[in-house]
């Protein structure tokens, strides 16, 4: 399994002559900072394997570079989380976003800063920037009734409501009436909508434009954005007003500027800010958090980039449904790199998508073990076999082999354009389709007809040294998105040292004649399919319901000792007791037990059998009982009387 050390050593050097020489660009990406009222799921992996993957490819261009996440701990619902987990919010923030951070290291996301709203670095840039705002007059103190949803942490209209419910948290709202800040939102709309209709691609894909556009067709109101102190002390209180504190929207969005004033780079990287959210909250992100720019006087962001969901069994996920994917639950079966190649090629940006164990299963058997794979292992089979493991020079290149070196070469620019326009699928697809060429090519040339013939042995050098290209052509394409096992194909094929940028798997002929390969483990091993899917239709075993802990000291206070069973007849009164005749050294005992229908009379006589013996004796219809057998009982009512592996006299104690 790859660890965060594979990950360490695995980020590529910038380097300015990568593209072709095109001009070094600035990239700076951010997820949403996640509720630390949950653990992260697949949903949060997704989108922050993605900026991980985006970062690195443009860290692969040669571009200044910065990637930003973070968590959102204030507000209600954070404070109520804390509150159920017996913590103070500050405890449980500190805790959960521990959790996450330790999440992504794991995963190996490579961010530059994680920003925490409750971070005095973050609260400050919040405070300046309300301030901003309250003095330019787009603040005011009103009353404002409505429903008020905690999940979403907003105030939602009544036409948003699915079925009465939140579309965002999928819970019922409450109505309240609070004398709130607000911000005058209604003012800017005409502004944004012409924003909006010049920059056709500033929220994309078109159809999350849509639905911002269509919220501005409409008075979109006045945001409130405080709370009154008293209620939720969990926030920022408002410079002016320490009564109230801020909203948790106002909070959260300003993350993305305030984490780079706090480290003063601000300047270099917020013109070129790109935002990665799922559907979700397009409302805050398309309509919110523009206005607020504007108001503070904030350049706005290049684009709000927008995917859909991952569903499970085509639902949301959702904690009452129990269907919550954990992503460290699939890292661990499936390996770190294969699990971010699946999320990236299953994905099509702006839909939502299907998630499956089997998908990830068949994803991995044919792009990763059937196509990568095969590939590689072919590639150092035949170097070991026909040239001791050792790449030989190219000769002559025939049309097949201009072809491969054609298709490869191209790559780069074709991956770059698909991941400008947020067709990462297609873009792993691309070069996958290169890589499926490439085994064609190896069919077609067929190296080991060439073996045989001693005169076609320059032709042979050719073939492979072709091969290896491809190969190292490949693991450059694919280092953003399975970055330890690029590193892998590359050490096996021997080019560690090989330069590593984009504008390097545009050219051909980079490995050196005379480099040793170092062939290994698989790069991915194929999925048992069958077996998988077998293990999935064996119901997972309900958890067992465990009593409250006792300590040694109260389980001594049962005394438990071996009997043996004098007499055994039927309860005069009732259809399935026994009363039982038991001896325990120098006591008899008489017992009333619930085995009757299990146990005929005579086959108990004789028998040593375990008595709880300081149980308090009660009637049980008209005959005392002096203590209880023990016995099991498995789901489907089948019993069975506990008795002793070898013979010890009765009365000897059971502990
Ligand atoms: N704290 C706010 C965001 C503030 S940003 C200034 C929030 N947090 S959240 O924990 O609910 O995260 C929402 C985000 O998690 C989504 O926008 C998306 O990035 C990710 N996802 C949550 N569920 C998801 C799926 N089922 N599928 C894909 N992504 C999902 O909202």
């Amino acid at each position: 399994m790859e660890t965060a050390e594979t990950y360490a050593e695995a980020r590529p050097e910038a380097s300015a002559e990568a593209d072709g020489g095109r001009e070094r660009g600035v990239y700076y990406a951010t997820t949403p900072i996640f509720y630390v009222n949950a653990a992260p799921h697949i949903g949060h992996a997704y989108t922050t394997t993605l900026v991980d993957v985006v970062t690195r490819f443009h860290r692969l261009r040669g571009d200044d570079t910065y990637f930003l996440t973070g968590t959102d701990e204030h507000g209600e619902k954070v404070a109520q989380a804390a509150d159920r987990a017996g913590k103070t919010p500050q405890q449980y923030v500190d805790g959960v976003a521990a959790q996450f951070r330790a999440t992504w290291d794991r995963l190996g996301i490579q961010y530059d800063e994680f920003i925490r709203t409750t971070e005095e670095r973050h609260q400050k840039v919040v405070r300046e920037v309300l301030q901003k705002v309250y003095d330019n007059g787009d603040i005011f103190y009103g009353e404002y009734s409505g429903l008020y949803c905690v999940g979403a942490e907003r105030f939602v209209t009544e036409k948003e409501l699915v079925d009465g419910r939140c579309p965002e948290s999928d819970e019922p709202p409450e109505y309240r009436t609070e004398a709130n800040y607000f911000f005058r939102m209604e003012k800017y709309r005409p502004w944004l909508r012409e924003t909006l209709e010049e920059n056709p691609d500033m929220i994309r894909p078109e159809r999350y434009r849509n639905e911002v556009l269509a919220m501005l067709r409409e008075p979109i109101g006045d945001l409130s954005i405080s709370r009154p102190r008293k209620r939720v002390p969990w926030g920022i209180p408002l410079p002016w007003d320490d009564e109230h504190v801020t909203y948790v929207w106002f909070d959260a969005l300003i993350n993305y500027f305030s984490a780079l004033v706090s480290k003063g780079i601000e300047e270099r990287y917020w013109p070129h800010v790109e935002h990665f959210i799922a559907k979700d909250i397009v409302k805050p992100h398309g309509l919110f958090w523009p206005i607020m720019l504007k108001a503070a006087g904030i350049e706005l962001y290049q684009h709000l980039n927008v995917h859909g969901y991952w569903l499970v069994n085509e639902r949301k996920m959702s904690k009452s449904l129990g269907n919550v994917i954990r992503p460290l639950d699939l890292q661990k079966k499936y390996g770190n790199d294969a699990f971010r190649y699946f999320l990236l090629r299953d994905m099509n940006f702006g839909l939502d998508a299907s998630f499956s164990e089997t998908g990830i299963a068949e994803r991995i058997n044919s792009d990763l073990a059937n196509d990568l794979g095969n590939l590689l292992n072919r590639t150092l089979g035949m170097l070991a076999r026909y040239r001791d493991g050792v790449v030989p020079a190219a000769h002559d290149l025939e049309p097949i082999d201009e072809e491969l070196k054609g298709t490869f070469t191209a790559l780069p620019g074709l991956v770059t354009r698909r991941f400008d326009d947020l067709q990462f699928d297609r873009a792993l697809e691309t070069v996958m389709e290169a890589v499926r060429k490439a085994n064609k090519y190896v069919s077609e040339t067929a190296p080991w007809e060439l073996a045989k013939d001693p005169a076609r042995s320059d032709r042979l050098d050719t073939v492979l040294n072709t091969c290896v290209e491809a190969l190292r052509c490949a693991s450059i394409l694919l280092e953003p998105v399975i970055p330890a096992k690029a590193r892998e194909l590359r050490k096996q094929l021997g080019i560690k040292r090989a330069p590593f940028d984009l504008g390097s798997a545009a050219q051909w002929g980079l490995v050196p004649a005379g480099t040793r390969t170092a062939p290994g483990d698989p790069l991915f091993p194929r999925i048992d399919l069958e077996a998988l899917e077998q293990a999935m239709a064996e119901p997972e075993p309900e958890p067992l319901e465990h009593k409250a802990e006792i300590t040694i000291h109260d389980f001594g206070q049962v005394e438990l000792r071996v009997v043996t069973v004098e007499k055994a007849e039927p309860h005069p009164n009732a259809d399935k007791l026994l009363v039982l005749s038991v001896r325990m050294g120098p006591e008899t005992r008489t017992v009333v037990s619930g085995i009757r229908e299990h146990y005929q009379p005579d086959d108990l006589v004789g028998k040593k059998l375990i008595l709880v013996a300081n149980l308090k004796p009660v009637t049980l219809r008209g005959v005392r009982s002096e203590g209880m057998i023990l016995a099991a009982e498995d789901e489907g009512g089948n019993l069975s009387v506990a008795t002793l592996e070898s013979d010890l006299p009765d009365g000897s104690e059971v502990r």
